[in-house]
């Protein structure tokens, strides 16, 4: 069985997040047979959530729902039962190759959230750029570390999505030393500061300094519409300790100390879901 081929290939520009929820008295067997119509190519991934895989019998010990963290900053642990993304480099493709997935799902899935992402700033081949400016993705593992952090020993993995909003205003209200303090990065020359605070978000999440192997696939995307605008993050594991490690520190769990992102951005929504692998015909292998 392989990884869906989307997960570790290079990002695209536009990407739409989309979480379902499983209707009532639906018929188990035609889900299965829909969810088994889906190719898996380079524009989309797909992840199931407790109560879906509870109804389709996959039972994967390790994976668990988003928890409800007891700490001073609001993390909605918001879940969802199925997680589709769709990716391109056209917004109108994301749009129109949503279009058939969403007609599949209809009977079954009512729609708990749809978000449409967007690369900003950044090389067509390089990293973009959250919308406070500074380079989102610089640390990601690459080759056979991103594999090493993401693939599971058949082929699936586990995928983090948690929406936040960020107050640009506020944020643009930062002196300068502020914002690079915030983020624990120079906007200038996108270095780390020897000098940034432990609350800085790059210190909360250096992936170098926990317990565990702690190495993520981060695949976030802004957003913006008339809600206000922010960040999608999105990020891939073998194993959901190495996300959560880094998100109760970003919390301040152990040490009081939560991460200065959260004196302009707030989190609107948290789920994880398990990412299935695929058969050689890149369809799901659903019994
Ligand atoms: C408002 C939400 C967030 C924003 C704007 C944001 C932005 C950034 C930026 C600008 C960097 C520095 C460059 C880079 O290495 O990519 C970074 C690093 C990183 N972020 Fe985030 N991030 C957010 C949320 C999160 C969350 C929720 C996690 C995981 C729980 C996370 C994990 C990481 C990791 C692992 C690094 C690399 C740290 C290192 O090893 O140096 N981020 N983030």
């Amino acid at each position: 069985m392989l990884l869906q081929p989307a997960i570790l290939k290079k990002s695209m520009p536009f990407g739409r997040f989309m979480i379902f929820n499983l209707k009532s008295g639906i018929n188990l067997s035609d889900l299965k047979k829909i969810l088994k119509t889906i190719k898996f190519d380079q524009h989309i991934i797909v992840g199931f959530g407790k109560k879906l895989m509870n109804k389709l019998g996959i039972e994967v010990t390790d994976y668990r729902q988003f928890p409800q963290l007891d700490v001073s900053v609001d993390i909605p642990a918001t879940h969802g039962d199925l997680f589709v993304f769709m990716r391109d480099n056209e917004p109108g493709k994301v749009a129109i190759k949503s279009l058939p997935i969403k007609a599949l799902l209809k009977p079954f899935f009512e729609t708990q959230l749809q978000v449409d992402g967007f690369k900003y700033l950044g090389q067509a081949d390089g990293y973009g750029h959250d919308l406070t400016g500074y380079e989102d993705g610089t640390e990601n593992p690459l080759g056979g570390d991103a594999v090493k952090a993401v693939v599971r020993e058949d082929g699936s993995t586990f995928v983090q999505v948690q929406q936040w909003q960020h107050d640009l205003t506020k944020f643009n209200g930062f002196s300068q030393q502020q914002k690079d303090h915030t983020i624990g990065r120079s906007l200038a020359t996108n270095k780390e500061l020897e000098d940034a605070p432990a609350s800085s978000h790059v210190n909360r999440s250096d992936q170098g300094t926990f317990d565990i192997e702690a190495d993520i696939l981060r695949r976030s995307l802004p957003w913006a519409n008339e809600h206000g605008e922010g960040l999608v993050f999105m990020s891939f594991c073998e194993n959901l300790d190495r996300f959560e490690v880094q998100m109760c520190r970003m919390a301040g769990l152990n040490d009081g100390i939560s991460d200065a992102l959260f004196t302009f951005s707030k989190v609107l929504n948290s789920a994880y879901f398990y990412c299935p692998p695929v058969n050689t015909e890149f369809a799901l292998k659903i019994d």
